[in-house]
């Protein structure tokens, strides 16, 4: 049974098959006959709020073929204590495929364990996966590849979606520096599982000179909201603006997996001039994770 929980349990030539099939649904999207999902069910399950995550899976199950509920946790009965694993066995019986965005990354490798159908981690207080897929599908056409190319995330490096960038970053061997505050390094065991591709650092403009993307996160993410005043105090310095931009490569991208905070940890200015490359790599959600899906059930 496969699952999609976490960059580090992908396997290279996974990724690239992913990669590849994303590109082609997205070329094909208006003609292809591709139905991998026909005859299923699959069940979302949100624990958070979503708009991109949501919206692309409802419409990338349909796209595949298949049908899609969607079930916020406290309306169900996990709301009220029913615990995870009871929850997985019921709708494993049901339904044909999981997606699940919540707090605990323990319960989606729970619910992955005891379904036994194939289970989508569409975030977690840990990872975020599925937005490094299209990221990646994004700074492919972008930039041509992945190889050799140096990403800088900055804010927030203990985030879920720094996280995945470093997995992915260990897995592809492409140069990844993380440029936050100290308080917000990634966790001293991930960090220990990297090589020399993968720098921390508090000092932004030395991580930023010679990068070829440039790509933020929210300072307060979903769960965070009662640290959000000393987080804001913290974060301030590590706004990706213009002239932050200037420092980079000729042509740098500007990536944000959005939702952005204009003036928090985008400038209004930079997100506008980059807005085509920000909102293909939204659309790319979609192509992804139709590719992750089709993966998943092949
Ligand atoms: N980037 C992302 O996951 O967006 P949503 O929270 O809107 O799903
Ligand atoms: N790190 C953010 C990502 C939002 C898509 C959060 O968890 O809220």
């Amino acid at each position: 049974m496969k699952h999609f929980l976490s960059l580090e349990e992908q396997r290279i030539e996974d990724f690239e098959a992913i990669l590849d099939l994303a590109d082609k649904l997205k070329a094909e999207r208006t003609n292809t006959t591709f139905r991998p999902l026909a005859n299923q069910t699959w069940a979302m399950i949100f624990s958070k709020s979503s708009t991109r995550t949501r919206v692309s899976f409802e419409v990338g199950v349909r796209e595949l073929g298949g049908q899609v509920i969607f079930l916020t946790a406290n309306d169900m009965q996990l709301g009220r204590g029913e615990p995870i694993k009871d929850t997985a066995r019921v709708l494993g019986r049901m339904v044909h495929g999981a997606i699940i965005r919540t707090y605990a990354h323990q319960d989606v490798l729970d619910f992955a364990a005891y379904s036994m159908i194939p289970t989508v981690n569409a975030l977690t207080d840990y990872a975020h996966p599925c937005q490094i897929v299209a990221d990646l599908m994004t700074i492919r056409e972008k930039l041509g590849c992945i190889k050799g190319k140096v990403v800088t995330f900055v804010g927030d490096g203990a985030c879920n979606v720094a996280t995945s960038w470093v997995f992915a970053s260990i897995k592809l061997g492409f140069e990844l520096r993380i440029a936050s505050p100290k308080a917000f390094f990634p966790a001293k065991g991930l960090i220990e599982k990297t090589g020399s591709n993968v720098t921390v650092t508090q000092d932004l403009e030395a991580a930023v000179e010679g990068s070829d993307v440039l790509y933020t996160d929210v300072w307060v993410s979903m769960g965070k909201e009662e640290e959000s005043k000393s987080r804001l105090e913290m974060f301030k310095g590590y706004q990706i603006n213009t002239p932050l931009m200037a420092k980079a490569n000729p042509d740098a991208l500007l990536m944000h997996c959005l939702p952005a905070y204009r003036g928090k940890e985008v400038s209004e200015e930079a997100l506008e001039e980059h807005a085509a490359t920000i909102f293909d790599q939204a659309e790319n959600r979609l192509h992804a994770q139709k590719a992750i899906m089709s993966w998943l059930v092949e």
